[in-house]
């Protein structure tokens, strides 16, 4: 077993862990009640709700969570149809938003009007979304959905779709020119009260509160009042943060990107090729810090590193261009040995060591307990590395959360219990773990 990464649990269940058939059934009905197909004007949308009563829109990289859970199902025709929806309210120049409200005129709080362009407030009865942006996981569903079918016109068809969106992301949010992406709000990392940010909101409480969250809400009225214009937004400088796990995405998406360009002869492959390379070297260079052995956020113009242990300290290790001496020194310091991450149900989304820690339920969620999403996400590197015992322990974990609270949104790392929303959609990527697929690699 891999020394220090822990299985022993003070709150052992004493009942079987679901069988894989089980588990395959509870995701395809959980996934089928979510699932909404509708029409709106000239639109016709097909989406999973990531919960039914917590999260009912369509939200931009939980699509992509859901063609992993649909593929792994067999169900590629919704899977396909989940892509085209979310790409329906594409703009002109690429841009795709992290919400879409295809029938509600109102966010889940009132606050998140300030995450829609001016413009858009004006419609709200009509097909609408936000002004931010999710982690661009978009390419490598896509290609995920080639892989299981072979279907290379639908691969035709999201192309150019996809090289627009990838392209706004380019001209958009690589302020620098480094390669490497910024967001411009918490939400935009898809993991909202992240403590990393903690520093550059001014917040130096600990565990979130609602100073926290006035915090947050300020920056947003404040890219609201001046109409999402990035240039003043990145001129202004209260939130440009380079996300360790979005540009990590950022960059395995590129390279999904160029392997789909490839594949239908587009000679755009070499381009996105290239930036993933920039991504991946940039990432090292400036995310990199070799005495904690950690990747760290990056904060405003001076793109400091911001010292906080997230869970997303290791995700730049599944990348093929870092060095094999750097993924292993992070892997055994963080993953694989005590230090903060060390718990009976890993991985915890912060280091247990961080004074911002919180296990338990909360409005501030990401701040201390386990997602699936994280096991997934290095379920597959570890798999392809040789990891295979540690591999199987981050399955057995989720197993045994599923197990002992069923699908929730997140879970206690220390004792299992379930919090958040219910029926929660992306624990069914646990699915997607068991199927052992492989990264996406075009055969
Ligand atoms: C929460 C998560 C975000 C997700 C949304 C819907 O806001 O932080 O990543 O997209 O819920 O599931």
């Amino acid at each position: 077993m891999a020394p220090g990464m822990n299985t022993s649990s003070k709150n052992k269940i004493t009942e079987p862990l679901l069988t894989d058939e089980q588990i395959t059934e509870q995701v395809r009905r959980i996934l089928y009640d979510n699932m909404v197909e509708g029409h709106n004007g000239r639109y016709t949308f097909h989406y999973t709700k990531p919960s039914p009563g917590t999260y009912p829109f369509q939200y931009f990289w939980d699509t992509c969570f859901h063609v992993h859970v649909l593929t792994a199902l067999g169900e590629h025709d919704m899977a396909k149809k989940h892509i085209r929806s979310l790409f329906l309210l594409q703009e002109q120049d690429g841009f795709i938003g992290h919400i879409i409200y295809w029938k509600h005129p109102f966010p889940a709080r009132l606050t998140d009007f300030f995450q829609l362009k001016p413009t858009s407030v004006l419609r709200l009865t009509k097909p609408h979304m936000t002004a931010l942006v999710q982690p661009p996981l978009v390419a490598e569903a896509v290609q995920r959905i080639y892989q299981h079918t072979k279907d290379i016109d639908f691969v035709r068809e999201m192309l150019p779709k996809l090289k627009a969106y990838y392209n706004w992301l380019h001209q958009n949010r690589n302020f620098e020119g480094e390669g490497l992406l910024s967001i411009i709000s918490p939400y935009e990392s898809g993991m909202d009260w992240k403590a990393s940010f903690d520093p550059v909101l001014g917040f130096k409480r600990g565990k979130g509160d609602w100073r926290l969250f006035l915090k947050v809400l300020w920056l947003e009225m404040g890219n609201f009042r001046c109409g999402y214009d990035l240039e003043s937004i990145y001129r202004q400088d209260n939130f440009i943060v380079k996300d360790v796990a979005f540009n990590t995405i950022y960059a395995q998406n590129l390279q999904a990107l160029s392997e789909l360009c490839s594949l239908t002869g587009d000679p755009d492959a070499e381009e996105f090729k290239v930036r993933s390379d920039q991504c991946c070297e940039s990432i090292l260079k400036y995310m990199y810090n070799s005495e904690d052995e950690a990747f760290y956020d990056l904060a405003g113009h001076r793109m400091e590193q911001l010292r906080i242990a997230a869970a997303t300290i290791f995700f730049p290790v599944v990348l093929p261009n870092i060095p094999i001496k750097v993924s292993e020194a992070v892997l055994q310091r963080h993953l694989l040995h005590k230090n903060g991450f060390h718990v009976p149900y890993p991985i915890p989304s912060l280091s247990v060591q961080e004074a911002a820690f919180n296990p338990d339920e909360s409005v501030y969620i990401w701040r201390g307990p386990t997602w699936v999403v994280f096991n997934w996400f290095i379920h597959r590197f570890l798999l392809r590395k040789g990891y295979k015992e540690e591999a199987n322990l981050l399955l057995t974990s989720v197993k045994k959360l599923i197990t002992q609270s069923g699908f929730r949104e997140y879970y206690d790392p220390f004792t299992g219990q379930g919090h958040g929303a219910n029926d929660f959609t992306w624990s069914g990527l646990v699915l997607d773990m068991i199927v052992g697929n492989t990264p996406n690699e075009v055969e």
